[in-house]
């Protein structure tokens, strides 16, 4: 493989994590609730941490827990960079802290939510693989497969969308640095994810195909799927160091 194709340490990832979890119930934040006995953020960072391409990681944590989440990831993260910032009042805000706090050097950046704690190292690599082969944003998705309708104030619907021409979006989202910097400093109001910042810059986002791995913890049953999924991971190496 060409060394285009094939770089190791040229990537920095984003970790935003500050999130309360208010649909997940009362509790710690959620990037610290547990997932069979391990904190969500450390599941995340270890397979973040098994792509060889990744040389930075950057956690937006929730401000009380920055410290205590430099110790808790100091032993996933052997051979990186680490880098804890406090984070923001939404998740733009978080990722923005975090972008700020990268050091010189990668010229890719992903950005990934602590919530999709068990995304596989292969998605990373394949997201980062394809910033590197050229594309400014790069995002993982699965096609819909529910029927989808638009809805009225009163829950009445107004039409049935066609669903081939939706997909459901993941993170890791991929970014050109440059690219990813101009959209935070252009941001004008918040989005749900990084791409949609992105798209407002006229820039064109190239989508790779997700994993259902790579579901977003949200709500209690999300916990009892990941709990599932824990126990059917492929490849133990997903789970090293
Ligand atoms: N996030 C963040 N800073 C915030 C809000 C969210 O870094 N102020 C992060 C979360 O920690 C999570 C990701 O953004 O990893 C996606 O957010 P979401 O799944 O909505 O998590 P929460 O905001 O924690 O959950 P909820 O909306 O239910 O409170
Ligand atoms: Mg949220």
């Amino acid at each position: 493989m060409t060394a285009h194709l094939q770089q190791r340490g040229d990537v920095a990832v984003l970790v935003p994590a500050a999130g309360a979890g208010v649909r997940l119930g009362p509790g710690a934040p959620k990037a610290l609730r547990l997932l069979g006995g391990i904190p969500l953020l450390v599941h995340a960072v270890r397979r973040l941490a098994g792509a060889p391409s990744v040389a930075v990681i950057v956690v937006a944590a929730p401000p009380d827990d920055v410290d205590a989440v430099r110790d808790l990831l100091a032993p996933a993260v052997a051979g990186l960079l680490l880098i804890v910032v406090p984070g923001g009042g939404d998740r733009q805000a978080s990722v923005a802290a975090a972008l700020a706090a990268v050091p010189a050097g990668p010229q890719i950046v992903l950005v990934h939510d602590a919530a999709r704690a068990l995304t596989p190292a292969d998605l990373v690599e394949s997201v980062a693989a394809a910033v590197r082969a050229g594309a400014e944003a790069v995002i993982p998705v699965l096609p819909v497969v529910d029927t989808i309708k638009t809805v009225d104030a009163d829950e009445t619907v107004l039409a049935t969308v066609d669903r081939s021409t939706l997909r459901a979006v993941q993170t890791p989202q991929g970014f050109r640095r440059d690219v990813l910097a101009a959209a935070h400093v252009a941001a004008a109001d918040p989005h749900t994810d990084d791409a949609g910042l992105v798209e407002k810059l006229g820039v064109p986002v190239v989508c790779v195909p997700g994993s259902e791995r790579a579901l977003k913890i949200t709500r209690p049953f999300d916990l009892v799927i990941a709990e599932h999924l824990l126990g059917t991971e492929p490849s133990p190496r997903t789970l090293l160091p």
